[in-house]
């Protein structure tokens, strides 16, 4: 069989030519970074879980509406997309504070914020990701003041539907991460929620413990990354108890 046509590598992903045109395979990698590649690892069943879990995150935001570049889960660790334009902005919501902010502002981890706030990455390694403020990106032409105006409000809508879902399995939403892209459809262009939604994007807390679920746990050296991320999708009901990590061959009667 003819070797697939690579598109791109992430540090988590990689992209290939899909079957139709306008579409991708997106292959969800075991591979784990942080601070920017500063910390490597391989964590086994991570790409498997994080298919899964996109695949639950962005099949539901389509049911409600809030259009996603997903189209369906292929097998274990790919799944179908629309080919997007990227924007090269990384959009973060956060409710509680964590993370940069904390550090930035001095707040404590974990305090509640006075409302959703939702900020901007320019998408760059290089430069470590740098948050930049709505007129760079308007001057620097990343996007235009509606497309910023309707990313806010895609960010928003996501936002709802992940802190309900979470909380209706006992996690607290502490901030996400996702990115939008373009889609053509003749004269219109439409913005759509693109990449992945998965724990390695979000802060997930488990709301009677304050437990961590989410990359922090490898950020931080919490833990094992794939029991969190199985207890996410454990509770969460997508993930058949037996296929994401199995060490030894199991003997099936
Ligand atoms: O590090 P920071 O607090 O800015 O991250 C905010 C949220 O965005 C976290 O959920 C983090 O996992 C996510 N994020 C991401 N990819 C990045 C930066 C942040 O998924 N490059």
């Amino acid at each position: 069989m003819a070797r697939r046509k690579k598109i791109y590598e992430g540090k988590a992903k990689i992209l290939y030519e899909g079957p139709e045109p306008g579409t991708y395979v997106q292959y969800f990698k075991d591979d784990a970074t942080a601070f920017n590649a500063e910390k490597k690892a391989v964590i086994e069943g991570k790409g498997v879980l994080n298919n899964r879990l996109s695949e639950f995150f962005m099949t539901g935001l389509n049911t409600i509406g809030v259009p996603t570049h997903f189209l369906k889960r292929l097998n274990m660790r790919e799944q179908l997309i629309r080919q997007v334009e990227i924007i090269p902005l990384e959009v973060i919501v956060r409710n509680f504070a964590a993370g940069s902010i904390a550090k930035r502002l001095g707040l404590e981890e974990g305090a509640a914020l006075p409302r959703p706030i939702v900020e901007f990455s320019y998408k760059e390694d290089s430069l470590g990701d740098p948050l930049v403020t709505e007129e760079y990106i308007i001057a620097f032409g990343w996007a235009s003041q509606q497309d910023l105006d309707d990313m806010i409000a895609l960010a928003l809508r996501v936002n709802d539907f992940l802190a309900g879902v979470m909380y209706g399995v006992g996690i607290k939403l502490i901030d996400f991460k996702i990115e939008i892209g373009r889609v053509y459809e003749g004269d219109f262009m439409r913005l759509v929620v693109a990449d992945e939604i998965s724990p390695d994007s979000c802060r997930l807390w488990d709301v009677k413990t304050g437990q961590k679920l989410d990359k922090d746990v490898f950020r931080r050296d919490l833990g094992n990354l794939t029991d969190a991320y199985t207890e996410v999708a454990k509770r969460l009901g997508v993930m058949p108890s037996n296929v994401t990590h199995a060490t030894k061959p199991t003997l099936i009667n």
